[in-house]
This record gives C-alpha cells, sequence and structure tokens, in this order.
C-alpha cells in the first residue's frame, strides 16, 4: 500500500522513497512511487510540486492526480531515472504551506457560516490561490460579510487545533457535520475537526492550528441561482509559529554537484576527442553559453547558506576543464611543433616590504633628519626596566594599564619580585637602559615590538611602538611640542595641528596626551554634508603620550638631574600609520595574518 503520508504529516517536506513504475507519456513522464508527500489535486486544493532526486537523474513534479494505482506524478525528467532507483522528493514546501493555509481558512470559514445559517448545504470550494470560495445552496442576507469574518477571525485568534482522523464510510455519515454530494470512491475517507466544531470531512492537507492562517477576509458574498459564493482570502504573512523550522530545499548543493560531476566528465570526453581551433574549443567548454556556465548559474537555486560550498565545487569542475583544455592545447602544439613567439613571458612575482615595516623606515627617516638615532633594545627585558625604573615599584596600580606577559626563565627565583622577566609591553623599557650608557645629550628613537594580553578587533597581542627620549640641558615642553610639530607636519602634512591634552602617566610630570587634527574633515568634525566624520572625534584623532621625564625616571637612569631633564613620547607605529592613510580597519590583527590579497594594496 502507498502510503500517503501529506495526510499524515502534512509538515513533511523530504521523503527518501523508491521509483515503483515510470512511463513515458510524450513529453512527460508517469512517475508512481512507494510512497509519497505530494498532494495530488483534489478537494479544492491545487496539486503539489516539488523534485524527485535520483542518483542517476531528475523529475521535476509538474502536477499529481490521484489514480486507482495512487499518486501519479506528471514530471519532467532530465538524466535517467527508472523503477527501483532511489529518490529523494522535495516539496516546494513555499506553495504547499500556502495551500495549506488557504484550505483550513476555508474549513474555518465554514464554521463561522454554519454558526450564522445552520440552514446552508455546502456545494463545492476553491482553495487555491486564485478565485477562493465555497460554494452553498441557500442564500445569505446582503451586509453579512463583516460579521462572519468577526466569528472566523475569532477562531483564528484563539489558535486552536485543527486534528484528522480516518474512517469508514459509516463513522464519516455518523460523525460528520455533512456529508457531500460526491464522495471520492477511491480514496480513505477522512475527517477534520477545528477543536471545538463538528467533524468535517476531508482529504486535504491542513495546518495544525488555526492561527497559522492569519486573518481571514471576505471581499465579496454572491447570491446566484439559488447558490450563494462565499469569497475569501488570508493574510500573506503570519506570525503564527510553524511546527517544524526544516524547510526544505528543491535544490541542493548535492543535486549541482551531481549534475557538474556528470558535465564535467562529457566536457573533458569532449576536448580530447573533438578537433576545433583552440578558440572555438575553449568556447564550446567554458564560454557563456556552453552547458557549464548554464549549470554554474543554477547557483541561484540553492539556498543562501549552501551558496559558498556550491560556489567552491563550480570552481573545481572549472578548473579541471581549464587544466583539460590546456593539455590539450599543449599537446596539439607539441605535435605540431608549434611555438607561439608573441606570447608575453612569465613575469616574477615581486614582493616588497610590510606595511609595519614601511611605517618603521618612514618613522625612523623622519627623525634622523632631526637628529634623533633609532636605538634598539630588548624585547624580552627585566620587570625594572618596563615598571620599576619607570617610576613603578612592584604592585603599583599604574601597572595595571599594561596587560603584560611575565616570562620565566632558567634560574628564576619566583619570590624574589626584582627580577621578574616581561614580553616588553611598551617601549619605554628603552629610556633608562639608554640613560645607563652615560652619553649625553639623549636623542633617541627606540623601535620595537611590544606585547600585552590583549586581542579584539582593534588589538593585536604584538604591536609596535616608537619611543622618543630627548635629554639635555634646558629642555622645556616647548622643545616637546616644537618636535611633536614638527613630526606631525612632516608624517601627516603641513595642514595638520596638534594640542597637547593634560594627562597621567607615572614616567613623566607633566604628562599629555597628543591628537592632531583629523585629515578627513581637517578638524571640522563635520563632512561638507555636514554629516558627523566617521573617522575622528569632534575633528581630533589621539595619536599617543608624551611628557616631561620624571625626576624619579631620570635618577634611576644615574642622570644628574641637577644638569639634565628631558622629554618622552611613546606612540604606536600601527596607529600612527593607519591614521596617516585614513585606512579605517575593521580588524587590526589581518596586518599580521600574511594575507597576500591585504598586503599587496600597500
Ligand atoms: N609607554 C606608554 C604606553 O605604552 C606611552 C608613553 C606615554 C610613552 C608617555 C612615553 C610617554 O614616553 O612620555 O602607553
Amino acid at each position: 500500500m502507498q502510503k500517503l503520508l501529506y495526510l499524515t504529516d502534512s509538515y513533511r517536506k523530504k521523503l527518501e522513497t523508491e521509483i515503483q513504475k515510470i512511463v513515458r507519456k510524450g513529453s512527460v513522464w508517469h512517475i508512481f512511487l512507494k510512497d509519497t508527500i505530494i498532494y495530488p489535486e483534489g478537494g479544492g486544493q491545487p496539486s503539489d510540486l516539488g523534485i524527485i532526486n535520483g542518483k542517476t537523474g531528475k523529475a521535476r513534479v509538474l502536477k499529481a492526480i490521484f489514480t486507482s494505482e495512487g499518486v501519479l506524478h506528471e514530471c519532467q525528467v532530465e538524466g535517467v531515472i527508472k523503477a527501483g532507483d532511489r529518490v529523494t522528493i522535495y516539496l516546494d514546501w513555499k506553495r504547499r504551506y500556502l495551500n495549506m493555509r488557504l484550505h483550513s481558512a476555508g474549513h474555518i470559514l465554514h464554521e463561522a457560516v454554519a454558526t450564522l445559517f445552520p440552514q446552508l448545504v455546502p456545494v463545492s470550494a476553491n482553495h487555491s490561490e486564485n478565485n477562493t470560495l465555497i460554494r452553498y445552496r441557500g442564500e445569505i442576507p446582503i451586509g453579512k460579510a463583516g460579521e462572519i469574518e468577526r466569528i472566523a477571525n475569532g477562531i483564528v485568534d484563539s489558535n486552536v487545533s485543527i486534528t484528522s482522523a480516518f474512517v469508514t464510510y459509516d463513522q464519516l455519515v455518523q460523525q460528520a457535520s455533512f456529508v457531500p454530494v460526491h464522495l471520492p470512491k477511491n480514496k480513505p475517507l477522512r475527517i477534520i475537526q477545528v477543536q471545538g466544531f463538528q467533524p468535517i470531512p476531508d482529504g486535504g492537507t491542513q495546518v495544525a492550528l488555526t492561527g497559522e492562517t492569519g486573518l481571514i477576509s471576505i471581499p465579496k458574498i454572491v447570491n446566484h441561482d439559488g447558490l450563494v459564493d462565499v469569497y475569501y482570502s488570508i493574510e500573506k504573512q503570519t506570525t503564527a509559529v510553524i511546527p517544524d523550522i526544516l524547510e526544505a530545499s528543491p535544490y541542493s548543493v548535492s543535486d549541482l554537484t551531481a549534475e557538474l560531476i556528470q558535465i564535467q566528465t562529457e566536457t573533458i570526453d569532449q576536448i580530447n576527442n573533438i578537433d576545433l581551433p583552440d578558440f572555438e574549443l575553449r568556447q564550446k567548454a567554458l564560454g557563456q553559453t556552453s552547458r557549464f556556465s548554464n549549470l554554474a548559474k543554477k547557483i541561484r537555486d540553492i539556498p543562501q547558506k549552501e551558496r559558498s560550498q556550491a560556489g567552491i565545487i563550480i570552481n573545481e569542475v572549472k578548473n579541471a576543464i581549464e587544466t583539460a583544455l590546456s593539455h590539450k592545447f599543449t599537446r596539439k602544439h607539441k605535435s605540431q611543433g608549434f611555438f607561439d613567439p608573441t606570447l608575453p613571458g612569465i613575469k616574477p612575482k615581486l614582493g616588497h616590504l610590510h606595511i609595519v615595516s614601511q611605517a618603521i623606515e618612514e618613522i625612523t627617516r623622519t627623525f634622523e633628519r632631526i637628529g634623533f638615532t633609532r636605538v634598539r633594545h630588548p624585547e624580552a627585558d627585566w620587570d625594572y626596566y618596563a615598571f620599576e625604573a619607570l617610576n613603578m615599584p612592584p604592585n603599583h596600580p599604574a601597572r595595571d594599564e599594561w596587560e603584560t606577559f611575565f616570562l620565566s626563565y632558567p634560574g628564576e627565583n619566583k619570590k624574589d619580585l626584582t627580577k621578574k622577566m616581561v614580553l616588553t609591553p611598551h617601549t619605554s623599557n628603552g629610556q633608562v637602559r639608554e640613560m645607563e650608557k652615560g652619553i649625553f645629550p639623549i636623542k633617541m628613537i627606540n623601535i620595537a615590538k611590544c606585547y600585552r594580553r590583549q586581542s579584539d578587533v582593534s588589538h593585536a597581542s604584538m604591536f609596535h611602538q616608537f619611543e622618543g627620549l630627548y635629554i639635555d640641558k634646558n629642555v622645556s615642553i616647548a622643545h616637546l611640542k616644537g618636535v611633536i610639530e614638527y613630526f606631525v607636519k612632516s608624517f601627516y602634512g603641513q595642514d595638520r595641528q596638534i594640542r597637547l591634552r593634560p594627562f597621567h602617566f607615572q614616567f613623566t610630570e607633566p604628562s599629555f596626551e597628543i591628537d592632531v587634527t583629523c585629515g578627513i574633515c581637517h578638524g571640522q568634525g563635520v563632512r561638507a554634508d555636514n554629516e558627523p566624520c566617521r573617522l575622528c572625534k569632534s575633528g581630533w584623532l589621539e595619536l599617543g603620550g608624551a611628557g616631561m621625564t620624571h625626576p624619579n625616571v631620570l635618577k634611576a637612569g644615574h642622570v644628574d638631574t641637577s644638569i639634565y631633564n628631558g622629554f618622552a613620547f611613546g606612540w604606536g607605529v600601527e596607529r600612527t600609520y593607519m591614521m596617516k592613510s585614513s585606512t579605517n580597519l575593521d580588524d587590526v590583527r589581518i596586518l599580521y595574518q600574511n594575507d597576500i590579497r591585504f598586503l599587496e594594496q600597500f
């Protein structure tokens, strides 16, 4: 016995079954399946559509009808499908769900009509999307549409269940509120029941809850020839929850793959066996009207979430065909002794410095011009140079600013806090190390890698800083300002302004943060069209910290504070450079992922 699963599980969208019989009728094929989920037209509900997928072919269901042999699927077939094949049916669920909702809405409407006019006898119904109506013998007085709608929508709103049961003819007569004039003879008999009402004979597909239909409206009621037609429609969208969320896909990646593989084999066969000029052969294999290109277009029919996978497979097949073409060409040209001297040669790939290396170069050159020398200090250093010498004794709360990686090392005495080792969290460790050299004046620029325990879109755990330090006699804030202004104008452009904002660092006093006018909105904070600038905060971009070196730091570096003083600044290389190109990276970590497509741009 063929299982008609649409009757028992109207939410089923996919079924694995077997072809029982397939016969050709002109341009279409008639297919009978062991079991089916495809609803054959009847009872006012239109036929389902869908796809029957086999290993070697596939059938598109154009229509289904109920026959003495069961459901007949009228199909268009591509490839080969034969009796005995295991197949998967995919239902066109969008269409079915709309039909289900329309059908159930018809029953709800009937309950409303029957409540007000119990004497009316149902004659027929049409639940297809166009011309949806129920026909009764009898008459409905003018002006009743609103009242019927209200009762029907009361049932919709109460979101009660619609259930079904198979019955014998006797049970049907006993239980149903009416017996249709034409009861189908060859189909199983079934009744459905809107909760709270009497059962009605029905062989269609129904939603599980009345709320799923959405609100029902009655555009017109027409009395004619002793009959009355109650037209109705439903909301296209409904917020009711669909019990089964799995939407069947009519065309999936596996379908596409099967077709692609077949085309790949056939195309490669053709390439190897047909003699055509190179260009024509290529056109035939991969040109716009080739079978491959036509199939590749079907990617549109594939559900969104599977598309990238489909893209990969399409590419693989394309590459395989390309390879076959080029092998064929090489073979052919070799045998003909062909050599094309006009072909362009192969250019070697040229590399260039990484964007951060370029930035370091440029920063170094810029400071060099005013007498600052680039120096290098350890990137794994004693805690002493990274913190303590910078006026931050062990356990000083200011240390929290730097989320530091500590290193263990052979012979380490874990109890001795003064002998801890760190991956430098900033380049300021170079300050006291430079002072310890004892050569004055100091004009250093220390550029190095820094490490912090951070990783998000605006922070990488490894990044770069450059640290400036100037120690001399009678150094003032004016010098600090002058050096920074010089750097900003040479690096970013003469039109840029700077400002010093008071701040706090343990190793400088006074301390500042340096801001630069934004290069996009020229310090206005708004664009030409008066929208707020998207790069900056009210016209200013934050560059980094600076300040006059704290006496405790000078003392740690054994600098005679009665003769010398100075200033320092420390900024991030990546940030400084990004501000120059106005590149707003969504994720700075991309700088270190070695993705050539990104790096090539700089
Ligand atoms: N080292 C600080 C940091 O990483 C930046 C800094 C601020 C360096 C002020 C300085 C300075 O030399 O004077 O946040």
